[in-house]
């Protein structure tokens, strides 16, 4: 099989090396920006590759919804598999990418656009095949979990926390869409849709942790607990909801316990009780290698995912996620996430869910 590469930075370029690996695939094309056209193989112009019969397989690590999205709609099209670690393009097209793929008989497999390296797609769609999976949550943001973890461990201001990240290659120059929590929102979204067997609603609170500071850390650690940025998803019976948002979780919890730039996702089915799964939630090695297993999938036919249709279609209801929620100082037990978010937002304060798995 011949493959293409779309972006050649940071996930491309290891992507591009653990190919080499694989017998029975060789990489014919790499996308690449007009100006660094270097290799007998890059090209700038992606109709190129969308044209070529002879490419099978075309792997998106472009950054960003556009043109990500289009190219990806593109691929399929043409009757192309795609393997994409970009979760914004692929949240954004989640339901029309995933109808398409089916219609024109292609696999759409996107592992490593939620926790990196961490099988959790591939164990979320295993387990939901029998089983009901009713809840979803977790660290889902290296460079948010490294921020709060250095803020925490040796009390540091956010802003101090957020240079050192930048500085050690774990937040970006613009680090808007991680700390704001947005790159959190997609994950969930993309992760629960797939759990909840639906097509799930995109308009959700989406809290980050620009308003954390080290005093309320200490605050929250003086009572034994810890705070984590969570992307949450709860279903109940015909119902469900999403959200993400700084959670105090208690310090004996293992999500307490992830250090640095590592992910923690967790899933509960009705028979499996809760599965959590560890590891390298970023990083082009990690995320590669999620990667070239969703190649291999298509290479040994083992099971090809030939896109999704969402057979159910339960109702969004926010308050299903409800408890105690810190605004600022003051403290609301036993109120709806969706509506103290909000509160907050409006008020300018900090917000903090306090979040019992
Ligand atoms: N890095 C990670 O740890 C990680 C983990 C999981 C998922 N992902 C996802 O994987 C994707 C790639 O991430 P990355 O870290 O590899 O990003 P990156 O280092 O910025 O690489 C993307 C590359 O694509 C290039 N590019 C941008 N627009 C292009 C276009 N229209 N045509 C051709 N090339 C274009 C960029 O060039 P310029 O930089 O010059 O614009 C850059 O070289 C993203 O969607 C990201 O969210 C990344």
């Amino acid at each position: 099989m011949n493959a293409a590469i779309l972006g050649y930075g940071t996930v491309g370029k290891s992507v591009f090396r653990l190919l080499e690996r694989v017998e029975g695939i060789s990489v014919r094309y790499v996308l690449e920006l007009p100006d660094r056209l270097n290799e007998s193989y890059m090209v700038s112009d992606p109709e190129v590759i969308f044209t070529d019969k002879d490419v099978d397989i075309v792997i998106d690590a472009l950054p960003g919804t556009h043109p990500s999205y289009e190219y990806i709609k593109r691929a399929l099209e043409c009757g192309k598999h795609v393997v994409s670690s970009n979760k914004a393009a692929i949240c954004f097209g989640f339901e029309e990418l995933n109808k398409l793929a089916g219609e024109k008989g292609v696999s759409l497999l996107y592992e490593a656009s939620c926790g990196g390296t961490i099988p959790i797609i591939e164990e979320i769609l295993r387990i939901g095949k029998l089983d009901a999976i009713d809840k979803v949550y977790g660290i889902l943001n290296g460079t948010c979990n490294y921020i709060l973890w250095q803020m925490d461990k040796n009390s540091m201001d956010y802003g101090e926390a957020l240079s050192l990240a930048q500085k050690a290659g774990y937040a970006e120059a613009d680090p808007r869409a991680d700390v704001s929590g947005f790159d959190v929102r997609n994950k969930i979204i993309i992760l629960s849709s797939l759990a909840f067997d639906s097509f799930l609603e995109q308009d959700i609170p989406t809290v980050g942790i620009e308003r954390i500071d080290k005093d309320l850390l200490c605050r929250f650690r003086s009572e034994g607990k810890v705070i984590k940025l969570l992307g949450m998803a709860v279903c109940s019976g015909s119902s469900y909801a999403l959200a993400v948002a700084p959670a105090a979780i208690p310090e004996t919890a293992l999500e307490a316990g992830v250090p640095e730039n590592f992910n923690m996702i967790s899933f509960n089915g009705e028979y499996s009780g809760e599965i959590k799964l560890y590891g390298q939630g970023a990083g082009g090695d990690p995320t590669a290698d999620a990667v070239v297993r969703d190649v291999e999938k298509i290479l040994y036919k083992d099971p090809a995912e030939y896109g999704r249709t969402f057979e159910k279609k339960p109702g969004y209801d926010p308050a299903l996620l409800r408890g105690t929620c810190h605004v600022g100082d003051q403290i609301y037990p036993d109120s709806v996430l969706s509506d103290m978010a909000l509160k907050a937002e409006k008020e300018g304060k900090s917000f903090v869910f306090e979040f019992n798995a």
